[in-house]
């Protein structure tokens, strides 16, 4: 069998052998006093890593589940709701929540740039929204959003805040209860190190006074419901439904990882091995597509120039054994993306992908 693919993309990333060891275990109960402690402790865990005393959900499914769990929850059936968009990600949240609420308005600025908060506090202003809701890092570009500053600004003017932190938990520095975040979802194939298979959200008491005031539709994602059980069966089963209980031995040894080397620390691997991917890119003639100050440390897109660039990932994914991502959206065979989280931000795994990247390169000049 040829060699497995080496991830190099923004998710899933590659996990630990341990933590894949545990997907393979035998079953155990999703209920019961033992398996209820466990399960907590690991909520405790994820409190750590949002840094937050709100109350966390494991919900089986993807960060899409998370999403559309909050805004559902928070918007149905006639919220107002700000959304920046500056890429594929912004988009998702849009649609997401246009199919809860006709009261959505966007506020656009080009892929590659980060969201402005003068600009989007203006049309807050103006507005009279109940909420205002982000992508942290959007994935399609790279980008890194302005989180803390939109939060103050949610803050002053009494709206509520929804945060997509997908690609960005445990990659970059976030302080949910610190920044005033009310609502934050993220996912267990990213920053955390484990398979996919869960979304994750952090419910604040600002996000509960929200979901309080509304209708929340629906059942499985209706964090009203996730809460009754919490509440009504919380020393036994704290969810409604069956839970995947190899997922969450999985995550939950994923953020062990995590949280052993220290939050502020893995920070700071990430912002270094992200700099030297720039770095040796443009050594070898790539222009990075996103400025240095806005960049995300666990995604880099990366200009094609007059490169093919599936002929470039095939070959890096053929002959190296690298999967890289190209890209979505408007950016589509102009851009290609590497991502290094988690076990991929290392010395190592970006010479790596700069060598293979390299011959891809010499491969394409080869008549
Ligand atoms: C920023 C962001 N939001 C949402 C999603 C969707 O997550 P999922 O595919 O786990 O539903 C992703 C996935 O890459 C993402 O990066």
């Amino acid at each position: 069998m040829r060699p497995r693919l080496r991830l190099m993309i923004p998710g899933p990333i590659e996990v630990a052998p341990e933590v894949l060891a545990v997907m393979a275990e035998p079953l155990v109960a999703h209920y019961g006093e033992d398996w209820t402690a466990f399960y907590k402790e690991t909520t405790g865990l994820l409190q750590k890593i949002f840094r937050t005393e709100g109350d966390i959900f494991l919900l089986p499914g993807s960060g899409s589940a998370g999403l559309d769990a909050a805004l559902g929850s928070t918007l149905f059936p006639n919220g107002k709701v700000l959304i920046p968009r500056n890429g594929f990600f912004g988009e998702r949240l849009e649609s997401i929540a246009r199919s809860y609420t006709a009261n959505v308005k966007t506020v656009d600025f080009p892929a590659g740039q980060a969201v402005d908060p003068v600009e989007v506090g203006e049309v807050l202003q103006s507005g009279d929204f109940d909420a205002l809701a982000c992508v942290h890092c959007e994935t399609s570009t790279g980008v890194l959003n302005p989180i803390q500053q939109l939060a103050t600004m949610c803050r002053s003017q009494g709206v509520l805040f929804i945060v997509d932190a997908v690609s960005s938990l445990a990659i970059e520095p976030l302080e949910m209860d610190a920044w005033g975040i009310d609502i934050c979802i993220s996912a267990s194939q990213k920053g955390l190190e484990a398979p996919p298979g869960l979304g994750v959200v952090a419910v604040g008491k600002g996000g509960w006074d929200a979901i309080d005031r509304r209708r929340s539709p629906g059942w499985y994602l209706n964090l009203k419901v996730w809460r009754e059980y919490a509440d009504k069966w919380g020393d036994w089963h704290p969810y409604p439904v069956t839970q995947p209980v190899n997922n969450i031995k999985a995550l939950r040894l994923g953020m062990e990882r995590v949280l052993e080397e220290g939050l502020d620390k893995r920070f700071e691997r990430h912002q270094k091995i992200a700099q030297k991917l720039r770095r040796g890119l443009a050594e070898i003639g790539f222009t990075p597509y996103v400025p240095d100050e806005i960049a995300s440390h666990g995604v880099t897109s990366v200009l094609g120039g007059d490169i093919d660039i599936d002929q470039l990932l095939r070959y890096v994914r053929e002959q190296e054994r690298i999967l890289l991502a190209g890209s979505l959206g408007e950016l589509k065979g102009k851009v290609f993306r590497v991502g290094n989280m988690g076990l991929e931000a290392t010395d190592e795994a970006i010479e790596s992908v700069l060598a293979a990247l390299r011959n891809g390169l010499q491969n394409a000049r080869t008549p």
